[in-house]
Order: structure tokens, then sequence, then C-alpha cells
């Protein structure tokens, strides 16, 4: 059976899912095109997952995914996390906001909470995809006895291995051009390999289906990629722009301003590439502290965030975007997806 077979889909492209960023609009929307939309809720609470699953419902009857994170927890730290706060007081100051004391574990992972699990369960779902890791042997068995499809992030081959060890249906070959953050498992350890290098190996290794993601913004690019190996293209930053999206209009300005983008841990704990802004320029400096863990920076991060806005000043959202962020298109979500499948078709002629 081939992926789009698998998936019953007509497109082999992938709505990336985009905590924070996607919404069940765009999601069906991708999916109405005969793509497979997704929902990133890794960072929703429970209830907001259910609403997003069944809203999406009631916008389409076509397939679609949902996402969460499978980060190792990290205990609190509060000496680490002090020195952090500390580290970052300067721009609390300068919005004139108060310092929290300590910071919390604001995303519960996949791997700590079967709340998710059951929700999957209960709502069915065509596929779920992970990034940071690998759910749990238990957690798997039961995706598989629903017949949901089961997918996660690979940035290397050793990833890759476990993920086709773990008995995953499909692997996501998130290159280092890909925006957001970066699926690896261990947050130390990044061999920083381009998506059409990964394309290559995972395609060379692994008898699974590759999807492809990072760096593609229209259907060209996608086709390359197809040709190499991917039995599909997964695509975040081309739809960040769609009006569809939850991006505010600083990011959208952001993101159509040019721009050269970075990948830090300073903003969340864990690797991620966005758009440079006051991030790298007032707190990523080379004397930079330990940054504390995922996802206790990433509190951090959006208190300073709020208290920016708070004085309007936008410089410090995390404007997630892949380093192909120049090539961004203004359409709609319905009209970029045409456009990609026309491009594809021509690639071809
Ligand atoms: C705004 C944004 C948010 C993202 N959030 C998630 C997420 O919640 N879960 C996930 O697996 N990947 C997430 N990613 C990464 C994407 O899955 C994908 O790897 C990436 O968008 C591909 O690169 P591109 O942005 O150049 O298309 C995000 C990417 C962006 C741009």
């Amino acid at each position: 059976m081939t992926l789009l077979e698998q998936l019953a889909i007509q497109h082999p492209l992938f709505l990336a899912p985009m905590a924070g960023v996607s919404t069940a609009k765009l999601a069906a929307e991708v999916s109405n095109q005969g793509g497979l939309g997704s929902l990133g809720l890794g960072a929703a609470s429970l209830a907001s997952a259910k609403q997003q699953i069944l809203e999406t419902k009631a916008l389409t009857n076509r397939p679609f995914q949902v996402n969460f994170f499978c980060h190792q927890s990290s205990l609190q730290d509060t000496p680490r996390n002090r020195t952090w706060i500390e580290h970052l007081k300067p721009q609390f100051e300068k919005f004139g906001a108060e310092l929290p004391h300590d910071l919390d574990c604001i995303y519960p992972s996949f791997l700590d909470n079967d709340d998710y699990l059951n929700l999957v369960l209960d709502t069915q779902p065509k596929a779920v995809s992970f990034h940071f890791g690998i759910p749990h042997e238990r957690q798997i068995k039961a995706l598989k006895d629903a017949g949901i499809i089961t997918m996660v992030s690979a940035t290397n081959l050793a990833e890759a291995r476990e993920i086709e060890a773990a008995g995953i249906d499909i692997i996501i070959a998130q290159g280092i051009e890909a925006g957001g953050h970066r699926g690896i498992f261990n947050e130390n350890i990044d061999s920083g390999i381009k998506t059409a290098d990964l394309v290559k190996l995972l395609a060379a290794h692994c008898s699974l289906p590759i999807v492809a993601a990072g760096g593609v913004m229209n259907g060209f690019q996608a086709q390359y990629l197809l040709n190499l190996g991917a039995a599909a293209v997964q695509l975040g930053t081309a739809f960040v722009q769609c009006k569809s999206s939850s991006a505010n209009a600083a990011y959208r300005t952001a993101l159509l301003s040019k721009p050269i983008t970075q990948i830090t841990s300073s903003i969340s704990g864990r690797p991620a590439r966005g758009i440079i802004n006051a991030w790298a320029k007032s707190v990523d400096l080379p004397e930079r502290v330990e940054v504390a863990p995922y996802p206790y920076a990433y509190d951090l991060g959006k208190q300073l965030n709020a208290a920016a806005l708070k004085q309007g000043n936008s410089e410090y959202g995390a404007f997630w975007a892949g380093s192909n962020v120049i090539q961004v298109r203004e359409l709609e979500a319905t009209d970029l997806m045409n456009q990609l499948i026309l491009e594809m078709n021509q690639y071809d002629e």
C-alpha cells in the first residue's frame, strides 16, 4: 500500500503541525484540497485539544493528523531556573515587569499524560505524529490497535532506526532548514543534516515511508524531494502566512520582511529555528549562562514576550520560521495547495 492509500489522501502534501499557529480551519482547508491537514496540540490544554479536533471534524470529512510532544520531562531544577531568570532580568526591568521566582513545566509530555492518548483514542483522527521522541510501547500499541497511523520526527539515522524498531508507521525526516523546534531526541546532539540529504540517507537505510520536512516553500522543491525518495512532503512556514493560521500581525510582518533565521534554545530551552529578533540581540549573548531546561525556559520566554507586548514591543515573539522563509507567499491555504500541486506537476514536464 502506498502512503497516499494508507492515509487516504490525494496529494503527498502535509501541513506541518504547528503548536500555537495551526487552527482547525487551516487543517481542514489543507485536508479538503486532498493533502493531510494537521493540528499541533503539543501546547494545548486537554479541553482545547478536544475542541480543536472536534472543530476540524466539523469542517472536513477528510483525514487529518494531530501532533504531540514526547520530550523527556526534566525535574524542576530551581537553581538552574533561577540562573536563567537572572540572565533575563535586564529585559524584565526594561519593560517594568516583575521577575518570576521559579518556572513551571508548561507543557506536559505525551509520555507522562495518558489523557492525551485517551483523547486520541476517543476522537480517532486518521494519524498522530510525535516530536522530540517516541511514545511508550503500550501507547503505540493502543494507537495501532485503534487503527490510528503513527508518525515520529527524525533528524538523523539513529533516531530513524529507533522509530522503525518501535513499530511506528511513518518517519518524518526533519532537515536542518526546518522552522520551529528541532525534533532531536537529545537536545545536546544535532547532526544538522539538510532535508534532501536526510531523505536520501533514510530512504537508503529504512523501509518505512519517509516524509520530508524543512525548507519547502513551493511545489518544485516538494517534487525534488519526492524524486529523491520521499513519499510525501510536510510544509510549515509556507502556511504560517495563510489567513486561517493564528499568527499575529507582528509575526506576519516579520515573515514578509525578507528575514534571516537562526537556531537558538534561549527561547524555550530546546533548539528551534526562528526569525532573528530581540532574543538574538539581547539574550543570546556570547556570555549566555546555561538555559533552563525545556519547557521551563519557555515559561519565562512567554512571560517576557507578554511583558514586552504590554509595552507595545513585539520583538520578543517566538516567530518560528524555516531558513527558506524568504520564499513565503501571501495566499489562502486553498490557493497555496492548488499552487503547490500545479508546480509539482510542472516540475516533471
Ligand atoms: C510555527 C511553527 C510551529 C511548529 N510547531 C511544531 C509542532 O508543534 N510540532 C511539530 O512536530 N513540529 C512543529 N514545527 C516543525 C514542523 O513540523 C516542520 O518540521 C517544519 O515546519 C518544516 O520546515 P518549514 O517550516 O521550513 O516548512 C513547527 C514549525 C513552525 C514553522
